[in-house]
């Protein structure tokens, strides 16, 4: 019973990735994968700390999975991660919902945690380490749909921006040794998928150091989209500051790199970056959204905006809305402003933003933003795109879905593709989410 072990991700990508390596390791002490958690002996939970209702969805999620313990006295559950790391031994003792708990550089302890676990010892490793990569695990691939799949190229992250916890839960920026990305990447190839998303706290300070070469990230992501045409590549996530022209041509030079950046502004305020420790200005981000659509034409670009961050005010909060309008990004992912223990912004600034204040910015962000999609959408009507199916659309039988190298979601009637081909999709017509069209012939 003990050898079946189930897990549940939360938070980032870099997390589902994780999870894949999580598993690899315990599949090689004799663990077997379920996505079924009434069959599991071994429950683990992959934990995001990134803001307080990430953690407090986790806590009602044990509180929840509390029953299976007591139906079964065997069971072993398992707290992983950022939240494992953050909170570390704490964890155990807080409402004894969890016998384990292991952050993100300990996964080949998991194991021996396991065995300690399972005889009644309290099992915590929340070492952090300067080396670890898990470049030689070879990642067991759950709940994919066989096309598109993650590649961590680095782990940690030397920014300290204010807000953030995850310099303290992931530990110091290290990067992979290019030759094991690469293979990850051929190995992929080989089973059929067609796409691999490159991943990073900041991708654009990737450098890998060996017989006096240097490789930074323009570098690896050439040789990655070498491997073959038919590979599609993305990467996450970039730092306005560290995204360079090279990289910019780089992506230019190849079809298959896609044409979408995630680069996140944070706020359109110089003042609240500088608070905010992000080591560029509103001019310095508007200079580097120009280059990208002046290098890589017709390239998407998302982000990431925070309201309500320590004194930001109206006049801040405004320059933020503009710098969004000007952008006009395709895409963004909008926060609150959320305190984290241990911060340079819990220790130094107060959270002085009022609650309904950062919920009336976030509103208008969100409002802007949707109108701004929206658009974005409907741009697209008339385009040709050459669309990688991932399966069948959740609306409808007949329609296939898959995602443009803008990374949208393009949906179109079938005609016998099945996933991971490539198929040229004239759009038609959006929603909110989506685009819809035909398959073009020319
Ligand atoms: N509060 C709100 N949002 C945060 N993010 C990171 N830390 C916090 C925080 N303390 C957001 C940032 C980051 C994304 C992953 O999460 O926008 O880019
Ligand atoms: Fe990912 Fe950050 Fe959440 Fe950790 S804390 S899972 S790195 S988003």
């Amino acid at each position: 019973m003990l050898k079946k072990v189930y897990i549940e991700t939360y938070g980032c990508q870099m997390n589902v990735a994780d999870s894949e390596v999580v598993v690899s390791i315990l599949s090689d002490h004799g663990f077997e994968h379920t996505s079924s958690i009434e069959d599991a002996g071994l429950i683990l939970i992959n934990t995001c700390s990134i803001r307080e209702n990430a953690e407090q969805r986790i806590w009602g999620r044990l509180r929840a999975i509390g029953h299976f313990k007591r139906k079964n006295g065997d069971l072993v559950i398992g707290l992983i991660g950022c939240m494992a790391e953050r909170l570390k031994e704490q964890v155990i003792e807080k409402e004894h919902l969890v016998d384990l708990v292991a952050g993100p550089d300990s996964y080949r302890e998991l194991p021996l945690l396991v065995a300690e676990a399972h005889e009644g010892h309290k099992a915590v490793n929340v070492l952090l380490s300067r080396e670890e990569t898990y470049a030689d695990i070879s990642p067991v691939r759950m709940d994919s749909n066989g096309v598109s799949s993650f590649v961590s190229i680095m782990r940690g992250c030397n920014n300290m921006c204010a807000y953030c916890v995850v310099p303290y839960v992931r530990g110091a920026e290290r990067s992979r040794d290019p030759g094991s990305v690469l293979n990850e990447i051929r190995i992929l190839k080989e089973k059929g998928y067609r796409e691999v998303t490159l991943l990073g706290q900041n991708v654009d300070s990737y450098l890998w150091k060996e017989d006096g070469r240097a490789t930074g990230f323009p570098e690896l992501l050439e040789k990655a989209a070498m491997i073959d045409p038919i590979m599609r590549i993305r990467f996450s996530t970039s730092h306005p500051k560290d995204i360079s022209d090279d990289l910019l041509y780089t992506i230019a030079r190849h079809g298959n790199i896609c044409r979408h950046i995630h680069l996140p502004a944070q706020s359109g305020s110089s003042r609240i970056l500088k608070l905010m420790n992000r080591e560029y200005t509103r001019e310095w981000y508007m200079e580097r959204v120009s280059a990208i659509k002046r290098i890589i034409p017709g390239c998407a670009i998302s982000t990431d905006m925070i309201a309500g961050f320590c004194t930001e005010t109206e006049e801040d909060h405004k320059e933020s809305l503009s710098l969004m309008e000007w952008a006009g990004f395709d895409f963004a992912y909008m926060f609150k402003y959320s305190e984290r223990p241990g911060t340079k912004a819990a220790r130094r600034y107060r959270d002085d933003v009022e609650d309904e204040v950062k919920t009336r910015r976030l509103n208008e962000i969100i409002a802007l933003q949707n109108r701004m999609s929206a658009r974005s959408k409907k741009l697209d009507i008339g385009q040709v795109y050459e669309v990688l199916v991932e399966g069948r659309s959740k609306r409808s039988a007949e329609f296939l879905s898959g995602r443009n190298s803008q990374n949208k979601v393009v949906v179109f009637p079938g005609n016998g593709q099945k996933p991971g081909e490539y198929v040229n999709v004239m759009i038609e017509r959006c929603t909110s989410a989506t685009l819809i069209g035909t398959i073009f012939v020319h």
